[in-house]
């Protein structure tokens, strides 16, 4: 018998509400934006998990390789009772984690926190089918505001992969990291992957891949804003754009009209225009030097105990205790 369970934490009326405050909020700002957790509804997250095997997009494999190696590590020095992963998706290199954890140590539970009610729902079922003797207690919600308490014994670990922590600016990261210290204890632990700073043509290569895959799951958004707004935005107005901002050393991903448009919003009360070349920001992915990770996590109040990488400098996972 497998042990598994989803709370949603809010339903399909209250996301609605939220995307068209964003909504409001982004495309009536003088440079138009929108937070890129809207990204990910069931089409979203599958673009996703396709960028993930694309050869230009190097982050996932160089974190798997660093997880391969450092897992019994993780679970050595954290000793955890309790693992919950911020982002999980697919859980794919969850299970690399939850190898080492089953095979050493003394986990009992595995709290997996997504957006993407599709992508949780798949994933923590075959979890909780193929690791026995794990409970699984699946957890739909937005973690970008503030977290809510978290279940299970301690001590816990925290798991934010996959670099999606370069997904805020930097005001709402310190906001971020504070709210999972406050959800921990004192000698509780985050594990933090980190994307790093590199040549800038690595970078903007893999978020404008040759198969186009990027720009599908860009566009995407707009039809997050059709299908739960009612917006009548084409996608195929829209050029995909990747651009490495050297100033804050992070990637942006834009979308840029073609040519004029107009766009209704009724789900928002909204009607918004775009110039000829006019630009909305959908994502930005900060990159990382060590030294700024081992600060952010300093401000927040966790101590970094260990700092790994990858053989090529590309990816950094940090393991964190909280302090007093
Ligand atoms: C899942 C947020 C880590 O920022 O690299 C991939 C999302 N965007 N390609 C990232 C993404 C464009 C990804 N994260």
């Amino acid at each position: 018998m497998s042990d598994v369970r989803i709370d949603v934490q809010r339903d399909s009326a209250e996301v609605t509400g939220a995307l068209r405050e964003d909504v409001r909020a982004g495309l009536l700002a003088q440079e138009k934006w929108l937070p890129s957790k809207w990204f990910y509804d069931a089409r979203g997250s599958e673009l996703f998990e396709r960028i993930t095997t694309l050869p230009e997009y190097y982050p996932t494999r160089a974190e798997r390789d660093v997880l391969r190696v450092h897992a019994p590590d993780i679970v050595a020095a954290s000793g955890a009772r309790t693992v919950v992963e911020l982002g999980s998706g697919s859980g794919e290199k969850t299970r690399l984690l939850l190898d080492a954890f089953t095979t050493s140590g003394r986990l009992e539970v595995f709290v997996p926190l997504d957006v993407s009610e599709s992508a949780l729902a798949e994933s923590a079922g075959a979890l909780a089918a193929d690791y026995p003797g794990l409970a699984v207690h699946g957890v739909v919600a937005d973690f970008t505001g503030a977290l809510d308490s978290l279940p299970g014994a301690s001590p816990r670990l925290v798991a934010f992969l996959g670099g999606t922590i370069g997904n805020f600016l930097p005001a709402e990261r310190a906001k971020f990291l504070s709210s999972v210290r406050s959800v921990l204890g004192a000698g509780e632990w985050l594990l933090l992957g980190t994307d790093l700073v590199k040549d800038p043509d690595t970078l903007v290569r893999a978020y404008d891949d040759a198969a186009g895959v990027t720009a599908e799951f860009n566009r995407n958004v707009l039809l997050v804003l059709n299908s739960r707004l009612g917006a009548n935005f084409d996608p195929e107005a829209f050029d995909h754009v990747a651009r490495w901002d050297a100033r804050h050393e992070r990637i942006e991903m834009r979308l840029r009209a073609r040519h004029e448009l107009r766009v209704d919003v009724p789900g928002a009360e909204l009607a918004v225009t775009f110039v000829a070349g006019e630009e909305l920001r959908t994502e930005v992915s900060a990159k990382f030097r060590p030294d700024g990770v081992r600060a952010e996590l300093a401000d927040a109040g966790f101590t970094l105990r260990h700092w790994w990488t990858d053989p090529r400098h590309r990816f950094g996972v940090s393991l964190a205790v909280a302090h007093e």
